[in-house]
C-alpha cells in the first residue's frame, strides 16, 4: 500500500493504473476510520482493481463552533486498517496542499442543500462539494463510493457529479451499524456510556416510524412527532430536526405515496449524531 500527499503523484498513479486497462475505485473519508468506511473499501475492492482511500479533515466543511479541532484522529490506525483490508494507496494532503494561499472556487449544490443538515449547517455542503470535486479531479477514479448514512450528502455529492459530467460513477452503500442499531460514525467516540444509550433512541425513533408505515400511516405530521416523542424520552436529546422527504428533491411532504427518506438529526449531550431510513 502507498501513502501519497502529493496530488500530482497519487493522479500520476492513477494514470498509470488506469492506462493497464485497470479499473478504480475510491473512498473519500475524513479518517478515524471504522466499520462503514471499510465497507465501502471492500465494496471498491469487489468493483475495482485499485481502491483510493482519501483520508482529510476538510476544514472548510465545519461551520464556526463545531468540532474541527477535536474531530477524533488516528493516522497510525487508519493505515493500518487500510493496509489490513486491501486497500491500494491512501491519499492523506495537508489541508495547505488542499487550499493555497488565494483559494477562492467553490462548488455549490443548490436546492438539494437548502433542508434538513444543510439548515441548521450553512456553507457545509458547500465545503463538502468543492473537497469532493477537487478529490475526483485529483484521484480521477471510475466509482466513488459514499454511505447512506450521510444521505442528504449522497445525494447532492451525486447531483454534483452529473451536473459537471463528471465521468464518474457515484455508488450509495447502506449504514452499516453496531449490534445494537447504532449508525456506526466517528463521533459516536465522543458519546459517554450514557450518552451511547441514549443515542439509540434515533434508530429506535426511525424504526418505530418504519412500523407504523408499514401498519398504513402515511401522514407525515404523525410520523415525525411520533419520532420526536420518542427521542425526547431521553434526558440529553435536543433534536435538531426530524423530517420525512421525497428522496429526489428532499423536499418535506404531507404523504407518504412513493419512495421517502425519514431522517433525524439530533444532538445528544454535545454531540451531533444524524441517521435516517428509507420507506419504501
Ligand atoms: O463523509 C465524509 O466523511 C466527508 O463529508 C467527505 C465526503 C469525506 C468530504 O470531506
Amino acid at each position: 500500500m502507498e501513502v501519497y500527499r502529493e496530488p500530482r503523484l497519487l493522479s500520476a498513479k492513477v494514470k498509470k493504473i488506469k492506462k493497464q486497462g485497470k479499473g478504480v475505485g475510491f473512498v473519500p473519508t475524513m479518517g478515524y476510520l471504522h466499520e462503514g468506511h471499510l465497507s465501502l473499501t471492500r465494496k471498491a475492492k469487489k468493483d475495482t482493481d485499485y481502491v483510493v482511500v482519501s483520508i482529510f479533515v476538510n476544514p472548510i466543511q465545519f461551520g464556526a463552533g463545531e468540532d474541527l479541532k477535536k474531530y477524533p484522529r488516528d493516522l497510525r490506525r487508519d493505515l493500518s486498517l487500510c493496509r489490513n483490508n486491501g486497500v491500494d494507496a491512501v491519499f492523506v494532503p495537508a489541508s495547505k496542499t488542499m487550499y493555497k494561499p488565494g483559494f477562492s472556487t467553490y462548488v455549490n449544490v443548490e436546492g438539494l442543500t437548502d433542508g434538513l443538515c444543510g439548515a441548521s449547517r450553512p456553507g457545509h455542503f458547500k465545503g463538502v462539494t468543492t473537497v469532493v470535486a477537487k478529490l475526483l479531479n485529483i484521484v480521477n477514479p471510475d466509482t466513488a463510493y459514499f454511505g447512506q448514512k450521510d444521505a442528504q450528502q449522497a445525494i447532492v455529492i451525486k447531483q454534483m457529479a452529473a451536473d459537471l459530467d463528471m465521468p464518474i460513477k457515484i455508488k450509495i452503500m447502506p449504514i452499516i451499524r453496531e449490534k445494537d442499531g447504532l449508525a456506526m460514525s466517528s463521533r459516536n467516540v465522543y458519546l459517554s456510556p450514557l450518552e451511547r444509550k441514549e443515542a439509540l433512541s434515533l434508530y429506535r425513533s426511525l424504526r418505530t416510524v418504519k412500523g407504523l408505515w408499514k401498519r398504513g400511516e402515511k401522514n407525515t405530521e404523525k410520523l415525525a412527532r411520533k419520532m420526536r416523542d420518542v427521542i425526547l424520552k431521553e434526558k440529553h436529546a435536543e433534536i435538531d430536526y426530524v423530517s420525512i422527504v421525497d428522496m429526489k428533491a428532499l423536499k418535506p411532504i404531507k404523504r407518504i405515496s412513493g419512495k421517502a427518506l425519514a431522517a433525524v438529526a439530533a444532538k445528544i449531550g454535545k454531540t451531533r449524531l444524524i441517521d435516517n431510513i428509507i420507506l419504501g
